[in-house]
């Protein structure tokens, strides 16, 4: 049976990291291709980043090549737990729940929330304008294809769902991409967004 997956459901997510890592997709040490976009757009140098739903944290070498600051959350303490040798800020928690201390220059969203039910993701939206310092970037990609994971369909998505949603800010760049990297899974189709908080 299909179903549409809730912000909390830990339990779905550490099943999934307690099996075999070769069937998650998003298992690559590949970076996604609008992470290295937004060098063209801004200096990142020493930036404070945050990768919401981290999961094995292909993005944290890219960032400490440029010295930033790097926080992962993700709510399964499966795969924070492979992180730990990894020399970044770990929080294993609910990204809606968890109380943050700190302002962030960067928050990435890659492949996170366009999991959850809109009015969630709308939710999530509005924490990640309010966690951004002025001026700064929030980077999302998101499945467009509603293709399937196990039984999970994401909700519908397109480029004017996400334009509305992130209505709060400008946006710098937002682009079709074909993820191909991950040679024994079909090509994943995304809609790759950079968004600058006003
Ligand atoms: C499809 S994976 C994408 C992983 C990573 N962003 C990447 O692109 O390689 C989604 C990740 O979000 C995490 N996640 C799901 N719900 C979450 C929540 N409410 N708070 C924080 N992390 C969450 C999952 O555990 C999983 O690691």
């Amino acid at each position: 049976m299909n179903t549409q997956l809730k912000h909390d459901d830990k339990t779905y997510w550490n099943s999934l990291y307690s099996s075999d890592h070769n069937l998650l997709p998003w298992n690559s040490h590949k970076v996604s291709p609008i992470i290295k976009k937004i060098l063209k757009i801004v200096n990142i140098s020493k930036f404070k980043v945050l990768d919401i739903g981290c999961g094995f944290g292909r993005h944290i070498d890219f960032f400490k090549n440029f010295n930033c600051e790097i926080t992962c959350i993700d709510i399964s303490d499966e795969v924070i737990k492979l992180l730990k040798n990894k020399n970044v800020r770990l929080i294993c928690d609910d990204f809606l729940t968890h109380k943050f201390e700190e302002k962030y220059d960067i928050i990435l969203d890659i492949n996170t929330s366009f999991l959850f039910t809109n009015n969630e993701k709308d939710k999530i939206i509005s924490k990640i304008y309010n966690l951004l310092n002025f001026e700064k970037f929030y980077i999302n990609e998101s499945g467009y294809k509603q293709q399937s994971y196990d039984h999970i369909v994401p909700p519908k998505i397109n480029i004017q769902m996400i334009k509305k949603m992130m209505k709060n800010f400008d946006i710098i760049s937002i682009e079709k991409n074909i993820i191909t990297e991950n040679k024994n899974f079909n090509p994943y189709y995304v809609i790759d967004t950079i968004a600058k908080k006003k």
